[in-house]
């Protein structure tokens, strides 16, 4: 492979280039003759913004159509982002295909059955190789590449092909398998291997970086150290004569300026409206994923539409709002789901709703960010409750949201915030009658205990941002493993500090 670009950096090469499946913004095309661009959705995209923005660096990634996208099309940004293109047959086998109805379902506890299908997979690997492509190019010489999660984990190793030069992280923003449901499949040593291409891989839990370590050792046989005494690292692997080094990241938001949305008069005006729109002083549970079978929409539901039955909530007094950003909507999981889950609102309102007053608001829609801010300010309950999450970056926006310390978090045990965020209510949302409880348990929280605990939630979550996130990951990518320096408390914003 020719590699000319190793030692020359041009004018619109980048020190530091983060490559993921999507860009920041994504192309709506729903209206062909007045496409639009709009926020991508997800956790990933809420994450990596602010610190792209603030670190000033290039962002790789599908603009999130099959019509070509040219540079000169892509909205100015402070980002430079530079799009890679994916045709109809890319997007239905790598996008649809290996990556949401293999590897998601697989490293989310094979709630529904993985497809395992060569085509995909090789669509997969094509597919890797232009990202890998586009980011060698882009690359300055000595750069750090970022690259971001299950869609592009054989980047890595192509990438270091094509540029030895450069430093290479890889962050894993879902969950890592545990080792029996990852060897199910097929090509688990390329995948494994093309993960290995990196200098610093990163987990968001210390379980999933384990089963990573376990892997790599039966799989590879590789040698690997365990780093217990130096976290966020947990061990180090020597993989074809070079070192590298594993560790659990837990991701988080940009705290501080949700704080500074929550508080603006517009939000503030706007929740008190909502308050209004729902009935004044009727407790308001809410809820906001995307709509995925991993987030437990459906068990929710079941639980809110328990207690009404049982009469622990009336109509009257409380209403669920629900909103689900569409998404992967033509993968055949996705589409059965959201059936059911419009199903079963219909069932709910249609058994307990009266004229004006309905139990849930259904809202299957992306909201913009005030709106959202201003629904979390108008929450008395977050319902944050998935079966399996990576982390939920919802939970700690909601938190972020709260300077007035109101409002309880309902937290899954099975989000990877959960580990972190003890103080919230944490309930098995598998199991249906302890979901009801803490729901219940969660509208009629004494409030002094409701302020104590969000007051504590706030301290980790001002601690523990996205800048530090992103800050720790580098400084052990770049410096090959030093500690991260400790949060400096002194400069926390003071509501973070209010206990
Ligand atoms: P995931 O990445 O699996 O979607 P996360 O909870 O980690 O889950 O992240 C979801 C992100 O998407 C959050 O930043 C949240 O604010 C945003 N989000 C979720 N639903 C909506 C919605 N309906 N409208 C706007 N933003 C949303
Ligand atoms: C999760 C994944 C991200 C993904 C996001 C939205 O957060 O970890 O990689 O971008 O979901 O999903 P989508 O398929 O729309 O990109």
């Amino acid at each position: 492979m020719d590699t000319p670009s190793i030692c020359q950096s041009t004018a619109s090469q980048a020190d530091f280039v983060v490559v993921a499946n999507r860009l920041p913004l994504h192309l709506d095309t729903c209206d062909p003759s007045a496409p639009r661009w709009r926020r991508s959705p997800g956790g990933l995209v809420s994450a990596l913004e602010p610190i792209l923005r603030a670190r000033r660096g290039a962002w790789v990634g599908w603009a999130g159509t099959t019509t070509q996208v040219t540079e000169a099309a892509l909205p100015d940004q402070e980002i430079h982002m530079q799009a890679v293109p994916l045709g109809e047959n890319e997007y239905r086998e790598y996008y649809e295909g290996f990556s949401n109805a293999t590897l998601w379902p697989l490293f989310h506890d094979v709630m529904v059955p993985p497809d395992f299908d060569q085509s995909s997979w090789h669509s997969y690997q094509r597919v890797n190789q232009r990202f890998a492509q586009q980011a060698a190019a882009l690359a300055a010489p000595g750069a750090t590449v970022w690259v971001q999660d299950y869609q592009l984990m054989l980047v890595p190793a192509l990438l270091r092909a094509l540029r030895p030069d450069v430093r290479i992280g890889f962050f894993l923003h879902i969950p890592f398998p545990p080792p029996e449901l990852f060897l199910q499949l097929p090509w688990r040593t390329q995948i494994m291997d093309g993960i290995l291409g990196a200098d610093l891989i990163g987990f968001q839990l210390p379980g999933g970086a384990r089963n990573f370590l376990h892997l790599v050792s039966r799989l590879r046989g590789h040698e690997s150290v365990r780093e217990a005494q130096r976290p966020p690292l947990l061990g180090k692997v020597l993989s074809g004569g070079r070192k590298v080094s594993v560790g659990a990241f837990p991701i988080s938001v940009d705290a501080s300026a949700m704080e500074e949305l929550a508080r603006s008069k517009v939000v503030r005006e706007r929740a008190r409206q909502i308050r209004r729109q729902l009935g004044g002083s009727r407790k308001i549970m809410l809820a906001v994923d995307r709509l995925d079978y991993t987030k437990g929409i459906d068990q929710r539901l079941r639980a809110f539409e328990g207690l009404l039955a049982d009469g622990r909530a009336a109509a009257k007094d409380t209403v669920l709002v629900q909103i689900a950003t569409p998404s992967r909507e033509r993968v055949e999981h996705y589409r059965l789901r959201r059936a059911r889950i419009e199903a079963q609102v219909g069932q709910i309102n249609g058994t307990f709703g009266q004229v004006g007053q309905v139990p849930v608001h259904y809202m299957h829609t992306t909201v913009d960010h005030t709106e959202l801010a201003a629904l979390y300010r108008a929450a008395d309950v977050m319902l944050v409750t998935p079966l399996r999450d990576g982390m939920n970056l919802v939970a700690k926006e909601f938190i972020a949201a709260r300077p007035d310390l109101g409002g309880a978090l309902v937290l899954s045990e099975f989000a990877g915030a959960a580990h972190e965020l003890t103080r919230a209510l944490l309930v098995n949302p598998y199991h249906l009658s302890e979901l009801k409880d803490v729901m219940a348990a969660a509208l009629e929280l004494d409030e002094a205990d409701a302020r104590s605990r969000m007051g504590c939630l706030r301290r980790h979550v001002f601690e523990r941002d996205v800048h530090r996130w992103a800050h720790s990951f580098l400084t052990v990518l770049g410096d090959g493993g030093h500690e991260p320096d400790l949060p400096n408390v002194a400069a926390l914003p003071r509501a973070a500090m209010v206990a």
